[in-house]
């Protein structure tokens, strides 16, 4: 093997090892909202960067780039919207036609699939994630990645299935951009959409996998490390439905130290339902 090819081998590792650790596309900190970029600033930016080529002047005193207009958050339409959206829906299936003709702005936009729901509608077992990750944006369900086999491996501990007796949604339904952690703005546009999917899918009880779904459905700030293991109630269109906050598993395959605790959060669970069965 000469120099050259243990560049490349090097280069693919390189590219390997950041697409397994969540790094699939090359992005700013800031937002940036290409879809209002201007064509005009495109445009310039070409004409600049041609002039920049031919010119002989030292590259620091060339055309500065043109910045993209970045934005404050990814939401598009109001919770109001979606509030109206999501109560006119009376089924599961009018609701996922809700939220496809919904204007979700960027968030909606920059993801490939709506990421609607996984498992028996109906079932006894609502889980309730954070947001579709490029996995879940590819097929258009949740929980299908590392963490989405990690669930599959605790619930059948707990003698769950999405094949039996569980039924997953997340609290976003489209994938972040950049598997960025949903702002205030985002959240409260998705949330009217899960509150009612909860209402229409009519489990006895609901999991809520990671901080951002507990916060987002207890309306707290209180952390997952304080919620986790704790019965909370949700109340959702006058009923009060049993939740539990537990650790999302991409959290536990960071801490496996942790998945004791999810285990043991399962477990209540498994027992709950054994209680709401007979
Ligand atoms: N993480 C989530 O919270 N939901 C998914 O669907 C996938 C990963």
């Amino acid at each position: 093997m000469n120099a050259k090819d243990t560049d490349t081998a090097d280069h693919k590792a390189l590219l390997a090892w950041q697409i397994a650790m969540g790094a699939d596309e090359a992005i700013d900190d800031a937002v940036i909202d290409r879809f209002s970029t201007s064509v005009a600033s495109v445009a310039s930016a070409g004409q600049a960067a041609a002039q920049a080529k031919q010119s002989t002047t030292p590259l620091t005193q060339g055309p500065k780039p043109v910045a993209a207009r970045p934005v404050q958050s990814i939401a598009g339409g109001s919770a109001e919207s979606a509030t109206t959206a999501a109560q006119a829906a009376q089924t599961l299936a009018e609701l996922r036609e809700a939220m496809q003709n919904f204007d979700g702005g960027l968030l909606k936009r920059s993801a490939k699939n709506l990421v609607f729901s996984d498992g028996v509608a109906g079932a006894p077992v609502m889980i309730v994630g954070e947001a579709p990750g490029a996995d879940e944006d590819r097929e258009g369900k949740p929980f299908v990645g590392v963490s989405g086999q990690l669930l599959d491996k605790m619930l059948v501990a707990a003698d769950m299935s999405r094949e039996t007796n569980v039924y997953i949604s997340n609290i976003l339904p489209w994938r972040p951009l950049g598997n960025r952690a949903p702002d205030d703005a985002v959240t409260a546009m998705c949330l009217p959409f899960i509150r009612r999917h909860i209402e229409l899918a009519r489990p006895t009880m609901v999991l809520m996998l990671g901080g951002v779904s507990a916060k987002a459905l207890l309306g707290t700030t209180e952390g997952i490390t304080r919620l986790r293991g704790k019965w909370k109630s949700l109340s959702i269109a006058g009923e009060n439905i049993p939740a539990l906050p537990i650790y999302h598993p991409a959290y536990l395959l960071r801490q496996p130290h942790l998945k004791g605790l999810a285990w043991r959060d399962f477990l209540a669970a498994k027992h709950k339902l054994a209680d709401t069965v007979s």
